[in-house]
């Protein structure tokens, strides 16, 4: 596939992508969805040395500002349950996704853009980050995955306000109710991301699969994330990798991960 909205920048095993419709608002429509899905399911499995890979939107105005408002007006209740699922599909492949996928809030993320920087493992918003779900102020609620996730990354109450209301909240508020991981001047959002996914990248990489695996499966899965957890745990202490971090923390040397 073609990327015609993405662009994709490969540097130093990071994935930077840049949703790239600035005059629209980066709003996700039909092309930029299928990119998105190719991106998760296809592209970025397929990158020699991936350590993570960053999400962000072109210009200084918008993250993403939601899903195309313009191509819902020939949705009906059928076609709209299954615009709802697609969406829900595509951002269950970026939660899934093995290595730490980070969301660069460079401005509005309304709507399907809250919802995939909640997709996202981290949300790193710069000072002029605007998140909302402002579904009700169209008859409609969040259909990506917003109701559930907001409700896990913030609480029942503050997930009720939001999605309820319509409002939107700064960049500040987002930090102090824990739906930003953290708060950087404008326009470090990717460098911050960087940072994190190098820090990440020196550390087992089949650990920080599993990591990620138990910790969505206790939302999706419930108790039986616990069992996931020490199958996992299992399965991990018989790795090279194990061997080799356990040999250099008892050898006073930092240990060199192979990701077996
Ligand atoms: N879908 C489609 N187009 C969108 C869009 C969306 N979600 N959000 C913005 N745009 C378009 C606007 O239609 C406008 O296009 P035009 O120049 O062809 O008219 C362009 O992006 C710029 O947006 P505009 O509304 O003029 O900018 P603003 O600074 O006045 O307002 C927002 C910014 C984000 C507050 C406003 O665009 C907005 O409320 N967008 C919709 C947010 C939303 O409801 N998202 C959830 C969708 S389910």
């Amino acid at each position: 596939m073609n990327f015609e909205i993405l662009k994709n920048d490969f540097e130093e095993g990071i994935l930077t992508v840049t949703i790239n419709r600035e005059k629209a608002l980066n709003a996700l429509n039909r092309q930029t969805m299928l990119e998105i899905r190719y991106l998760f399911e296809v592209y970025a499995p397929d990158l020699e040395g991936l350590k993570g890979v960053i999400l962000t939107g072109a210009g200084t105005k918008a993250f993403v500002a939601g899903a195309d408002i313009k191509e819902f007006t020939n949705l009906n209740a059928k076609t709209g349950a299954v615009f709802s699922k697609n969406g829900q599909d595509i951002y269950f492949l970026i939660e899934n996704f093995p290595k730490p996928v980070i969301a660069a809030v460079n401005g509005y993320a309304l709507g399907g853009g809250c919802e995939l920087a909640m997709a996202c493992h981290m949300r790193i918003a710069g000072e002029k980050a605007r998140f909302g779900q402002p579904e009700v102020n169209l008859g409609i609620i969040a259909g990506y995955g917003g109701t559930q996730r907001l409700t896990q990354l913030v609480g029942k109450g503050k997930s009720m306000e939001l999605n309820l209301t319509g409002d939107m909240i700064g960049a500040e508020e987002a930090y102090r109710i824990g739906l930003a991981n953290h708060l950087v001047a404008q326009g470090e959002e990717v460098a911050k991301a960087k940072e994190i996914i190098n820090k990440i990248g020196k550390k087992a990489p089949l650990a920080v699969a599993k990591a990620i695996d138990c910790i969505n499966a206790h939302f999706n899965e419930g108790k039986a994330a616990y069992k996931k957890e020490y199958e996992h745990f299992g399965a991990l202490i018989e790795t090279e990798d194990t061997k080799e971090g356990v040999a250099a923390f008892i050898e006073k040397r930092t240990a060199n991960f192979k990701g077996i």
